[in-house]
Parts: C-alpha cells; sequence; structure tokens
C-alpha cells in the first residue's frame, strides 16, 4: 500500500466513526475518494433488494444523478453491482457503451471507475467516480476496492436498509440551466450549467450561501424568472421559453410561492387572502379548509396587522396550497421568524408535503431544515455541488438551531 491509500483508507474510517447516520457515511465516503483519486464527480448507488435495481443515493460534483435508477444487471452499474467486480474505463471507450441509469452526456467520453460496494457476504451497491484526467489507474483500483469494503461492512453493521422512491417519473426536470444577469457593462453569470431532477412528493431542501444562485433557480423553476440557456420540463412540457399565457397559467395552476415576506394584502382578512387566489384557479380547495390546514380556522377574520409572524407566514402558506398546486416553491420561509414560530411553520410545509403529497422545493441557509428533507441539493457558485437523499428525514418538530 503506498501512502495515499494508507492515508484515504485512515480518512474513510475516520469518517465512518464520526457518522451516526449513514447518509453523512456515504457522502463524506464519497467525497474522499474523488479527492483521493482526483475525480471531478462521483456517485454512491445502492441496490434495492425488493426491486434488485441501484439507486443514486449521493452524488459529488456538479451531476445530478440521485433518485436515478438502474437495473441491476443492466449497463455499468448493474453490471459491477451484479458481478462484484471493478471496471475501469478510458474516455474512448465511454463514447461508446450504454450506461443504464447514468445515461447522460455528463458521462460520455470521459474516464471512470466503478467499484463494488460489496462485503464478504453480499454486493450491496457501487461506487462510480469519473473524470480523472489522467485516467484510473490500478492502484486507484486497490485503494478503493479497500475503502468500499471498509464502507460496505460498516453499512451492514449499522443494518442499514434502503428505501428507493415509489416513482421516479420527475415532475420537474432542469438541464444545463444557465442564467446571465446584466451588471453595468458587464454579463454575470449566476446560475453556470445546471442539472436537477425533483420527484413527484419529493421535499426537496436547496442549500447555499447567500448569492450563489438559490432564489435565481427557484425563479426559473417557477416561471417568474426566464432562464438564458438550458432547459425546464415539467411533467413532461417544456417550460424553457414559454409564451406569457403559458406563463401565467403555468404560475396560477401549477405552482405556489412561498417567500420571506409573507405579501398579504393589508386590507383584506386572512381568509379573503385566501378567497382571493381561489377565485382565479381552476381546481381550489376550500378557502376555509386551507386555513385549517395550517392551524388558523380561528383567525379567519384577522386582519393580518392583527397577526404574528408566523401566523402571517401560516397564512401565505395557505394561500400558496389554496389553489392544490403541484409544486410548493419556498423561499427561505422561517428566515424572519425566531426558532419556535420556524417549526410551527416548517411543521405546516412537512405536513403539506406528507399528508397532501405536494412536491416542496425549500431554499434555506439553514443547514439543519435541510434534514427534515427527502433530498437535499448544494448550490456552490451557481453550480449544484452535492446532492444527498436522506433515509430517515427528521419531523420538523425535532429540529434544533
Ligand atoms: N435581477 C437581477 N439583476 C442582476 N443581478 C441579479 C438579479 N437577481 C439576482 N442577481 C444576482 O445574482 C446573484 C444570485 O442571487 P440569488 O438571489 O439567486 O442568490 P441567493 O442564493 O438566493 O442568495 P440569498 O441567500 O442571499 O437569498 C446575486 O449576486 C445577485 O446580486
Ligand atoms: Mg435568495
Amino acid at each position: 500500500m503506498d501512502s495515499v491509500h494508507v492515508q484515504t483508507l485512515w480518512q474513510i474510517m475516520e469518517q465512518l466513526r464520526d457518522s451516526d447516520q449513514l447518509e453523512s457515511a456515504l457522502s463524506g465516503s464519497l467525497d474522499i475518494l474523488c479527492e483521493a483519486t482526483g475525480s471531478p464527480k462521483g456517485s454512491i448507488w445502492m441496490k434495492d433488494d425488493q426491486s434488485g435495481s441501484l439507486i443514486a443515493v449521493t452524488t459529488a460534483g456538479t451531476a445530478d444523478a440521485t433518485g436515478e435508477s438502474s437495473q441491476n444487471g443492466e449497463g455499468l452499474i448493474g453490471e459491477v453491482s451484479a458481478k462484484g467486480e471493478t471496471v475501469i474505463m478510458s474516455a474512448g471507450e465511454v463514447q461508446n457503451i450504454r450506461l443504464a441509469g447514468v445515461d447522460s452526456p455528463a458521462v460520455r467520453g470521459i474516464n471512470l471507475m466503478c467499484v463494488p460496494v460489496k462485503t464478504p457476504k453480499h454486493i450491496i451497491g457501487c461506487l462510480l467516480l469519473t473524470g480523472k484526467e489522467t485516467g484510473y489507474t490500478e492502484d486507484d483500483k486497490a485503494m478503493c476496492e479497500n475503502c468500499c469494503s471498509v464502507l460496505a461492512l460498516d453499512i451492514d453493521d449499522k443494518g442499514f436498509t434502503f428505501r428507493p422512491f415509489e416513482d421516479r417519473e420527475p415532475i420537474v426536470e432542469v438541464r444545463d440551466v444557465v442564467k446571465e444577469f446584466m451588471s453595468g457593462e458587464e454579463i454575470r453569470r449566476i446560475l453556470r450549467g445546471v442539472d436537477l431532477d425533483i420527484y413527484p412528493g419529493e421535499l426537496v431542501v436547496v442549500l447555499g450561501e447567500s448569492g450563489c444562485g438559490k432564489s435565481t433557480l427557484l425563479n426559473i423553476i417557477g416561471g417568474m424568472d426566464r432562464m438564458t440557456s438550458g432547459k425546464l420540463t415539467v411533467e413532461g412540457k417544456d417550460m424553457s421559453d414559454p409564451s406569457e399565457a403559458e406563463l401565467t397559467e403555468y404560475r396560477r395552476e401549477y405552482v405556489g410561492f412561498i417567500f420571506q415576506a409573507y405579501n398579504l394584502m393589508p386590507n383584506l382578512s386572512a381568509y379573503e387572502n385566501i378567497e382571493f387566489i381561489g377565485e382565479i384557479s381552476d381546481n381550489p380547495m376550500d378557502s376555509e379548509e386551507a386555513l385549517e390546514l395550517v392551524g388558523l380556522g380561528e383567525k379567519a377574520n384577522s386582519m393580518p396587522a392583527a397577526l404574528s409572524g408566523g401566523q402571517m407566514q401560516r397564512v401565505s402558506i395557505a394561500r400558496a396550497i389554496v389553489k392544490n398546486p403541484k409544486i410548493i416553491l419556498a423561499d427561505e420561509p422561517t428566515a424572519a421568524l425566531d426558532y419556535d414560530t420556524s417549526i410551527k411553520v416548517l411543521s405546516v410545509i412537512e405536513k403539506i408535503s406528507k399528508e397532501n403529497k405536494t412536491t416542496v422545493l425549500m431554499v434555506t441557509h439553514n443547514p439543519e431544515i435541510a434534514k427534515m428533507a427527502n433530498r437535499v441539493v448544494k448550490l456552490r457558485n451557481g453550480k449544484i455541488s452535492s446532492v444527498r437523499v436522506n433515509l430517515h428525514p427528521l419531523s420538523a418538530t425535532d429540529l434544533v438551531w
């Protein structure tokens, strides 16, 4: 073993010792192995024993493969996980093969290595590393095989079983989305090629530093802003460059917005603030029901000025859900609220996500809030830097900060 090998193995063991949750064990190990091999991108795929398919649980780098699946025995991911043997391919070879589950332009024509994650008894998944400029070596292979064995034993030890998404057709597909703004004479590129799939009923949290493009991405998905280039597909319909009429209809029927500022009409009561949105929608729920859902049934006649911040935010949530939208987009919904009120508001969002099965995309820069998500997307400098599946999302009431 060379020194990189020993050091990496040590880092993996430290990571596993410090990980009380499987998600951090996986994403931490992936980061370490990407770094040690010089791979800009990577993913870990886990086998779902019931269906036999493999699901990308965590990714590093810009391509979002999480939630993508590959049938066991099919394509490269399936093959490695069925046979339990590492495959190394050079850029030229990758050009010409079919890669089930990673069949995206992002992995074509680049070097890759796929390593099984296995214990002596069974194969539980695989690690895919891509993009090492100089190609993967036998040393990389030996090191990753060792590290993946340690990882597999740890997963086995912790009694981990993987629950995949029930429905794998994404409701929203974001592809290579670029957004530029003019800043004086200069063009500033804010989103620099974002790829993301969102699945029906998922609660996805987007984390990232101030100014990294979170709101810009949310606004593009919600039809409030136009992209410079790229593709947005919603339920199979191309929304990359919609007409004004399509946009209006999309915003009215499809998406519910929740902002940091509640934007309630000051001269309308809580009920009227909701009712008025219900009236312009095709398939609204009862306004009273929406108020009940956010726990404000008895505040129907109150004016916004007589409500607390948390109550106003809950009215704004009721307003977002009254039209029965397919997607709720929430931009820092609790940024202006204290802890207790934030938890109340997050509990409402959790309830809508779980009970109404509404797809929720929520932006925050509070990493604690990410623990309630099914998936956590990190944006950095206008690109996705990682996507992680939360196998055991916390309930909003268990969040602490
Ligand atoms: N309409 C606009 N015109 C010019 N620049 C803009 C516009 N909207 C956003 N930007 C710039 O794009 C960058 C990203 O903004 P965005 O609001 O998406 O960030 P964010 O991640 O939501 O940040 P925060 O956490 O502070 O809300 C910022 O530098 C911002 O100044
Ligand atoms: Mg923002």
